[in-house]
């Protein structure tokens, strides 16, 4: 079992960006978390992270290549406005679940379109770092 864990723009900023919202922890920390549990299970994971869409489309298509069982995404803001995202998990068919630290449904109202939500298997929001564990385990059957 091979997932990828693909984070989008400015999450490379947890810790410093907007704290109130977001938590205090690192983008280093949430890593550090996400490793460990996926440890605990015996399940290899691939971590990366870009502020530019198109990197995020490759990595996507890179995951077909890689055979991943299962992408983890946080589009961070692109959520809020890629069919480019929406149309590279189309095409890989790996089942993905989509992760919000945040409570993104009772924000403001330009985030409450998610296009990659289209094909997820899954939303899970407003959970903070602790989302990227349940998905993990979604994605695992556990
Ligand atoms: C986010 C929510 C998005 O609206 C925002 O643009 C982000 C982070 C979240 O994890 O809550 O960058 O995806």
């Amino acid at each position: 079992m091979k997932l990828l864990v693909l984070n989008g723009p400015n999450l490379n900023m947890l810790g410093i960006r907007e704290p109130d919202i977001y938590g205090k922890s690192t983008y280093a920390d949430l890593i550090a978390m996400i490793k460990a549990h996926c440890d605990d299970k015996g399940v290899e994971v691939i971590f990366k992270q870009s502020n530019h869409e198109g990197d995020l489309v490759d990595f996507i298509q890179q995951a077909l290549f890689d055979k991943c069982d299962g992408i983890l995404i946080n589009p961070g803001a692109y959520t809020h406005t890629s069919v480019a995202l929406l149309d590279a998990l189309k095409a890989v068919q790996i089942p993905s679940v989509e992760v919000h630290i945040s409570d993104v449904d009772s924000r403001e109202e330009f985030r409450q379109i998610s296009y990659v939500s289209l094909i997820a298997a899954k939303t899970i929001k407003g959970h903070g770092f602790e989302g990227y564990i349940e998905a993990v385990d979604y994605l695992i059957g556990a």
